[in-house]
């Protein structure tokens, strides 16, 4: 297994899944984890992720020494470059410019890492490499031991290699995309270079996550609240697979679910895959709760402390049940206050369902901790979710909540899910839900005027939100063809009582956010 050592940068994630994809576990951890931690993780090899800061004033920000000593091999990007190049014995320096974007970088000399790979030859017939790079300072002399194997023209020392220890280290991207032989140079560091197998498969990952569910839980019971969302069906179907009936699932409407959603979850799981789910419609409860208030950060809470108090009272109901499982996964875990460096800024704030653990008492099953989403995705079909189900776009835990500006009634959640239905359906039919990262209606409670037939009328507003995101956190509103935004819009409000306009949502995040409470 690979360890990833995250200096801050916004792209270790994506170094990660390219290891993966080369079918290499790896795990990324802050820069300064503890030496012990390091030598007992006793990887083959050791990637230093890029960074915010500047290596030659950024004193403390080092990677642990015991990397250099391990005996193991290590390669640095862009800031991971730099620091290895400094405690190595070289010298970084700001280079004046930013080097920002596509660079060409000439191979100079024969090495492990690059090994035949070119995009083009030159005119002397030397092999170039058509890179990304991101960066403000650069190596301008090399460590003992260390030769230049690749240049660009702004940046002389792009590439650098001590083939004997198996040090490498590069200015710029590798595991971005735009660096077009990047995936492959990757893979030639983890198998070539590390002697990493190919064994991080779905197949193998179900085997061994099925035997280490069952050492874990024994002979005891778990539960496991079901959203429909990506994360829970899949832990669902996984703990399922490993351990049967001693699994209980507990799907709780809120009443602020999608159209059909409490009949697809029982559908899929109770009566196709056989797994023990208690259906709690607890509707009209949240809905009492919810009555007269009209603040988002408010609803948020209230739907979060219902939604505890229905789930411990079913838990009660279970005394058999030892443990709690939740489909947490892995980029959960990294940018949840523990995972980040002390020194990184926790950038990610998270919204789902806390406190269950430690008001219920129960011990802890997250059998998704390791796993990217498009890994969850590939297990949830492996192990027979339907590809809609598994493919969904994400959903908040408050649900409609947050999408019926201010209080929220039963009346407007009704109109508001079949409005989102008929958007979904026609972006499926148009071919374009895929293309879009989230999309769905929002209830306006304003009314205004209209025609139909002879008659006024007054009625309600449905904003539609479709949006391309990589993260999340910043979104483009999607630029979704007329035509389809017309005939979504007739049907919505022919097909609908109660609302008579819709409206499409032009707003980009920042400085909108991807809802609108
Ligand atoms: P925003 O609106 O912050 O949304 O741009 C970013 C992503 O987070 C989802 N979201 C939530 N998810 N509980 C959740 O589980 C929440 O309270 C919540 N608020 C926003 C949103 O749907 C989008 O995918």
């Amino acid at each position: 297994k690979i360890l990833i050592l995250d200096f801050g940068s916004q792209l270790t994630q994506l170094i990660a899944r390219r290891v993966r994809e080369a079918q290499v576990y790896c795990e990324i951890h802050p820069f300064d984890v503890g030496e012990d931690f390091i030598r007992a993780f006793a990887p083959k090899g050791i990637i230093l992720s890029g960074g915010p800061n500047s290596a030659y004033a950024a004193l403390d920000w080092r990677a642990p020494e015991v990397v250099f000593r391990l005996g193991v091999p290590v390669l640095g990007i862009c800031y991971g470059m730099q620091t290895m190049a400094e405690q190595l014995g070289g010298k970084v320096a700001a280079s004046g410019k930013r080097e920002f974007g596509y660079a060409e970088v000439r191979v100079t000399a024969p090495n492990r890492l690059f090994g035949p790979l070119h995009d083009r030859r030159d005119e002397e017939g030397r092999a170039v490499l058509e890179v990304w790079m991101s960066h403000g300072d650069k190596v301008v002399a090399l460590p003992p031991g260390f030769a230049v194997i690749g240049s660009s023209d702004a940046t002389p020392i792009a590439a650098m290699a001590d083939e004997a220890r198996g040090f490498y280290g590069v200015q710029f991207h590798p595991e971005v995309t735009h660096t077009l032989k990047g995936k492959e140079m990757l893979e030639r560091f983890v198998h070539e270079i590390c002697g990493c197998g190919r064994d991080w498969t779905m197949p193998d990952f179900i085997g061994e996550a099925v035997a280490r569910i069952r050492a874990q839980v024994g002979d005891e019971e778990v539960i496991l609240g079901l959203s429909g969302g990506v994360d829970s069906s899949v832990a669902a179907a996984l703990i399922h697979r490993a351990i049967g009936d001693r699994l209980t699932c507990v799907f709780v409407d809120n009443g602020l679910l999608r159209l059909d959603e409490a009949e697809q979850v029982m559908a899929t799981f109770a009566r196709n895959l056989g797994v023990k789910v208690i259906h709690v419609d607890a509707s009209e409860r949240f809905l009492s709760a919810l009555a007269g208030v009209a603040d988002p950060e408010q609803k948020r809470r209230i739907i979060g402390r219902v939604f505890v108090e229905v789930f411990q009272e079913e838990a009660a109901k279970l005394p058999r049940a030892r443990w709690l499982a939740q489909g947490t996964i892995y980029p959960d875990v990294i940018e949840s206050a523990g995972g980040k460096t002390k020194k990184a800024a926790s950038i990610k704030s998270h919204h789902n369902v806390g406190g269950l653990p430690e008001t219920l008492n129960l011990k802890l099953l997250e059998p998704l901790r390791e796993l990217f989403k498009d890994e969850v995705r590939e297990l949830g079909i492996a192990l027979g979710l339907p590809h809609d189900m598994v493919y969904r776009h994400p959903f908040p835990g408050p649900g409609l909540g947050v999408r019926i500006l201010g209080e929220v009634k039963r009346e407007y959640a009704d109109i508001l899910r079949r409005a989102d239905a008929i958007f979904i359906d026609e972006l499926r039919r148009a071919d374009w839900y895929d293309k879009v990262s989230q999309a769905f209606a929002v209830f306006l409670p304003v009314r205004s005027v209209g025609v139909m037939g002879d008659a006024r009328t007054y009625e309600y507003v449905i904003a539609l939100r479709a949006v391309q995101t990589q993260d999340f956190m910043t979104a483009h509103w999607a630029e979704l063809p007329h035509a389809l935004l017309a005939q979504v819009s007739h049907r919505i409000i022919n097909e609908v009582a109660g609302i008579n306009r819709v409206v499409y949502d032009i707003s980009g995040k920042p400085p909108a956010t991807i809802e609108w409470e």
